[in-house]
């Protein structure tokens, strides 16, 4: 058995819901701690990019479709993952759905799509991918909640429900489960940038209304619920069961200020955002210069400086930080760049480095991309764009890799997915021999195929004829052979049958 409690290694772990979002950090934490994966979406083509990215780290990923409110498609994708791994160890019931609106809007079909989606979907998810651990009497299921577990919160009342639900839920398993082996058990995130509710952060003043009101000063980064996740889902939480575990920067604790804020007293600095360990912490950022006299309008300038801080986008504080730097002396100026450094660039700067290290190329560039404005001012933004074209070249070599056992596999349709993540990440000079590779074998595999319809055909062996014919009309639609197959088929089938019929 490893030493490491976090380890792991040879567990198989289903994230729902991992076509973006919160649900693809889940799956990437876990497969950096060493599990494979299988991972989820309605839309099972949108996964195949990060699908890549996973194998990329060395794990066996298996990408399956799941709409969690169709009951039949629950049973599928929990057969279709047992089947291929042979068994389930973590489950992290991810997808989920919300609806904003007041509570005097909200419609049947609303609060009807929400509890579906979040506590009676998940309940299924659980039961089906449950019978598995239960009979191995292993497990570890991680229902994702939300803070609104614990809180209500004004325009989202389905939600708030349906997360109060999915609490109470994971109680209820985690009782009858126990005896069994399995641990179940709540993460509850809360205030996190998402797709799901990205247009709350387009509103600068709800950002502040909500940052002020979180403890450690700002809303989460993905990246912060690493650590929860695989603690759940590790050794490390054993003895861990029906708990909810927020992770929220402790607005749960219902941060209200209790008396009143000292008029004057300098804006809150925000807590710079940690990178995830093992990266060391970011040192913690020098005192901000004081001096507002020197210049007219430096007071002002100082206070939308830090008005922007506050908004923790780094093009935007670049862009105060500059209109500040014409009424700053040459010493404030090096303190200000310093601190703008390490709150609004450093942390992404070190993202990028671990993330290179690991080779999440992609990811990288995300990251890269979010601070590229502090190129001009900082070398170590400036030197991003190499250092990920270094791990690109890295990322090529895996996906060229898993390409060639594909092949070597005769897994063509593997290696066609392949070829076209390629198409999207190399340049057609870099992509071109491998894709007359691949053409050149489906050139002899649709031949192959067609001399063995034509020879059973002549042999009158009508029930490969109709097997080899099928699979032609499969593989090669647009084939000749497929016209000249699809023109006989029917009475292919009368054949075939009669001779099977002979047969017995
Ligand atoms: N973001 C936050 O601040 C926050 C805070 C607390 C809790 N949460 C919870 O954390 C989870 C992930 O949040 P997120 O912000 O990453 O949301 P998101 O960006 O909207 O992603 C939701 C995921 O759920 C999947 N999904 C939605 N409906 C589904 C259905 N009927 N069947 C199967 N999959 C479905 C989506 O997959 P497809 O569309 O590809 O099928 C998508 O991958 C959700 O349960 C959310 O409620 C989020």
């Amino acid at each position: 058995m490893s030493h490491n409690l976090f380890d792991l290694s040879g567990k198989v772990a289903i994230v729902t819901g991992a076509s973006r979002g919160l649900g693809q950090q889940f799956a990437l934490a876990l497969a950096r701690a060493g599990a494979d994966l299988v991972i989820t979406s309605r839309n099972v083509e949108s996964l195949t990019t990060f699908k890549s990215e996973l194998e990329g780290l060395g794990r066996r990923v298996l990408a399956v479709q799941l709409d969690v409110r169709d009951f039949m498609s629950i049973q599928t994708m929990a057969e279709a993952a047992h089947k291929f791994f042979g068994k389930l160890d973590i489950l992290v019931n991810n997808a989920g759905c919300n609806v904003r609106k007041p509570a005097l809007e909200v419609t049947p079909e609303d609060w009807d799509m929400v509890m579906d989606t979040n506590l009676r979907g998940a309940f299924f998810v659980a039961q089906a991918v449950g019978q598995y651990m239960v009979d191995r009497r292993y497990g570890r299921v991680i229902n994702i909640g939300s803070v609104t577990c614990v809180s209500g919160y004004a325009g989202l009342a389905p939600y708030c429900a349906s997360r109060g639900g999915v609490k109470q839920l994971t109680m209820s398993l985690a009782d009858d489960w126990g005896p069994h082996g399995v641990t179940v058990n709540c993460l509850a995130p809360g205030w996190f940038k998402t797709a799901q509710n990205a247009v709350l952060y387009q509103d600068a003043e709800w950002v502040e209304y909500i940052t002020d009101r979180i403890p450690l000063n700002r809303p989460g980064q993905p990246h912060d619920l690493d650590g929860a996740v695989v603690f759940l889902a590790s050794d490390a939480s054993a003895y861990i069961t029906g708990q909810t575990l927020l992770v929220d920067g402790g607005i749960s604790t219902g941060s209200t200020h209790a008396v009143p804020k000292r008029k004057g007293a300098a804006a809150p600095t925000p807590a710079p955002t940690p990178a995830p360990a093992p990266t060391p912490v970011a040192p913690a950022p020098p005192p901000m210069p004081v001096d507002a006299s020197a210049a007219p309008g430096k007071e002002e300038a100082i206070a939308e400086f830090r008005e922007a801080v506050t908004k923790e986008d780094p093009a935007i504080i670049l862009e105060y930080l500059r209109a500040l730097e014409q009424m700053l002396t040459p010493d404030e100026v090096t303190s200000y760049r310093q601190y703008t450094y390490l709150t609004a660039f450093a942390p992404n700067v070190k993202r990028v480095d671990e993330l290179c290290q690991t080779g999440h190329w992609m990811e990288a560039k995300r990251f890269a991309d979010e601070v590229r404005s502090g190129a001009e001012l900082f070398e170590e933004v400036a030197a991003l764009p190499a250092k990920i074209a270094a791990t690109r070249t890295a990322f090529k070599d895996s996906l060229l890799k898993n390409f060639k056992e594909a092949f070597d596999r005769e897994d063509m349709q593997r290696a066609m997915a392949l070829l076209e993540e390629m198409d999207k990440t190399l340049t057609p000079e870099e992509a071109a021999p491998y894709a007359e590779m691949a053409r050149e074998v489906l050139h002899a595999k649709k031949e192959n195929l067609g001399v063995r319809f034509k020879m059973s055909m002549e042999d009158k062996d009508w029930i490969q004829a109709l097997r080899v014919g099928e699979q032609l009309v499969k593989e090669f639609p647009n084939s000749a052979y497929a016209k000249e197959v699809e023109g006989m088929i029917n009475k292919l089938r009368e054949r075939a049958a009669r001779q099977m019929g002979g047969k017995h």
